[in-house]
């Protein structure tokens, strides 16, 4: 089965090395029989509970685009040791209005890249709590930490390093693996 994943790219740097990565999983994608496409937050307004009651058509088109995905990857930065702020802008969009949380069920994996030897990893944790608290099912292994170095992927996601090229369709073929187990459990 080909299933349609949302991507997330935590980041709206108009240079950015995980828009980078985004591109390069796009790219593979097909080699795991998934579809990629990308769930833009740039236009989100800030999550107020203002809102709730008259959704901005931004955050109702964000949600949809959660909701009608067989699952959703993200790929996220690490910034100050934590999830850049327009991540967390959009999962709590995606989390509300009060019973109406978009990520419920919805299976998830995460990615990131830094230039840091870090990799993302206390984003990543920072972010696995949250999507625990969504009960958004998360990809448990292989855990996907990256580390830039001197063009290892280009702007349009061509990943000049053969081993880099291997473990992404590896994560991406442990992507829909987790997505098939979550989308039809044993009885
Ligand atoms: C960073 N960077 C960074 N890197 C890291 O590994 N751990 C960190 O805590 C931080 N903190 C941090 C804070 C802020 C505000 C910025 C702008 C950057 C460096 C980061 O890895 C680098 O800028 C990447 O290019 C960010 O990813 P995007 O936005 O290019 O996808």
């Amino acid at each position: 089965t080909t299933y349609k994943i949302g991507v997330i790219v935590g980041s709206i740097s108009s240079t950015s090395i995980n828009r980078r990565l985004a591109n390069a999983l796009t790219k593979l994608a097909p080699q795991a029989d998934l579809e990629l496409t990308e769930i833009p937050i740039s236009a989100l307004p800030f999550y107020s509970a203002d809102n709730d009651a008259a959704i901005p058509a931004e955050a109702a088109e964000f949600k949809a685009g959660v909701e009608s995905a067989d699952g959703v990857i993200i790929v996220t930065p690490e910034y100050n040791r934590s999830v850049p702020g327009v991540l967390k802008n959009a999962l709590d969009t995606a989390s509300r209005p009060w019973g109406d949380n978009s990520f419920a069920g919805k299976p998830s994996a995460v990615i990131g890249i830094s230039v840091g030897p870090i990799r993302t990893a206390v984003a990543q944790q920072h972010l696995r709590s949250i999507l625990s608290f969504l009960a958004s099912p998360e990809l448990a292994q292989p855990e996907g930490y990256l580390q830039l170095t001197d063009g290892l992927i280009d702007e349009d996601g061509t990943v000049n390093d053969e081993s880099t090229v291997e473990f992404l369709v590896s994560w991406l073929k442990a992507v829909h693996t987790h997505v098939a187990k979550t989308l039809s459990p044993v009885s």
